[in-house]
């Protein structure tokens, strides 16, 4: 007998605990329809923590994440702990999990649902059929870069700093896994940077293109500034396959990526670290809508983003493909009957909570496992 998988959740602040509670609905009917069964811990992170805590994570969490075969995180963050510090807001916690996990590949797909292709600000022909991946570096770039601080320099003169920093290792690492996918989807990748202005992005070009002469010759390569790849991503979007990109840079892209779709609401994310020697894959997938203060506890929020991370844990980190297709199946089939959070709400629509969302797609799921 295989052991169960031990699932580690956080749901963090905000709606995340009221996503994370549908996530536990398809878990539930997994271990009773599939017999595929999860160890499911939940701990806080993030202001939940910072709350029960004093830290946005603690070190039993980290320990506890480390040891999970994957990790789930809700979302973190809200107006209550905003003028902490830097250190200790609720963002310091998600960034440590990443760092300490080691996941610098950051998998953020924006792929839009026939049903939903009017819900998008853009025309339907501009997004419809839409596809892309984005592969942002998620452990290193300006985000983690020394030094960094505010500093008194004179009389109420104050300095801000950040550095943004990348090495041969860290642009080859993601740069491979950005290739590695592109050979499953359109064999396509286009690396973005600011090498016109910035030395970490000159270097980001060289070793890509060093890299991808060395190893990835089947894959068509393209290269694109930052600012222009975010006025191509509205121009015409689906002339991308899949984009590489850095921390700060990704982190803008894919939220723009994201809102082409329709709703942040959808969309939701991996971020994988290095497979080790046991086989073991570093993993923590979450959606990429944040806390969303402002509809937290009315039970709206859409679901379909920490459901569709959920799915791609059931992929990637447990070869789940039959109960992954099951899950992304289930939320095309609801959303073709037109059924909706307010967030993709359109006329003609059936306007539903999140807890009737998460039923809806699992009767779904019933419907099409018999
Ligand atoms: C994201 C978020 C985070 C980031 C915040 C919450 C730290 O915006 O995952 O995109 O900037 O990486
Ligand atoms: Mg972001």
């Amino acid at each position: 007998m295989t052991a169960n998988k031990k699932l580690l959740l956080l749901p963090g602040d905000g709606i995340g605990p009221e996503v994370m509670g549908e996530v536990r609905r398809v878990v539930a009917w997994l271990g009773t329809h599939r017999a595929v069964r999860f160890d499911v811990d939940e701990r806080p992170v993030g202001g939940a923590a910072i709350d029960r805590d004093g830290v946005p994570v603690t070190d039993e969490t980290l320990a506890d994440a480390q040891a999970a075969d994957a990790v789930l995180l809700g979302a973190v963050g809200g107006p209550k702990w905003e003028n902490l510090d830097f250190e200790i807001r609720p963002e310091a916690g998600l960034l440590r999990l990443r760092k300490d996990l080691g996941l610098f590949a950051n998998l953020r797909p924006a792929i839009v649902f026939p049903a939903l292709a009017d819900a998008s600000t853009l025309k339907r022909e501009v997004v419809e059929g839409l596809d892309i991946m984005i592969v942002r570096e998620l452990t290193g770039g300006v985000y983690f870069g020394e030094p960094r601080g505010i500093t008194e320099i004179g009389p109420g003169e104050r300095q801000g700093v950040n550095t943004q920093v990348y090495t041969t290792t860290e642009i080859r690492r993601i740069a491979a896994a950005a290739f590695d996918l592109a050979r499953k989807r359109q064999g396509r990748v286009c690396s973005v940077e600011k090498a016109n202005v910035m030395e970490s992005g000159r270097l980001w070009r060289e070793e890509v293109i060093r890299l991808h002469g060395e190893a990835y010759g089947d894959v068509d390569l393209s290269h694109m500034y930052a600012d222009n790849c975010a006025m191509q991503l509205v121009r015409n979007p689906k002339q991308f396959d899949v984009i590489v990109t850095d921390n700060l840079f990704g982190d803008m892209l894919s939220d723009e990526a994201a809102m082409l779709t329709g709703s942040l609401g959808m969309l939701p994310s991996a971020s994988l670290g290095a497979r080790q020697e046991s086989g073991r894959l570093p993993a923590l997938y979450e959606p990429v809508h944040g806390s969303a203060p402002d509809i937290a506890g009315q039970g709206i929020a859409n679901p379909i983003a920490a459901l569709m991370s959920f799915g791609m844990m059931l992929r990637y980190s447990f070869d789940l493909a039959a109960e992954a297709d099951l899950l992304e199946g289930a939320v095309h089939a609801v959303l073709d009957a037109g059924i909706r959070t307010g967030d993709i709400m359109s006329p003609g629509g059936t306007q539903v909570s999140t807890q009737a969302m998460g039923e809806a797609i699992v009767a779904e799921m019933e419907k099409a496992a018999t």
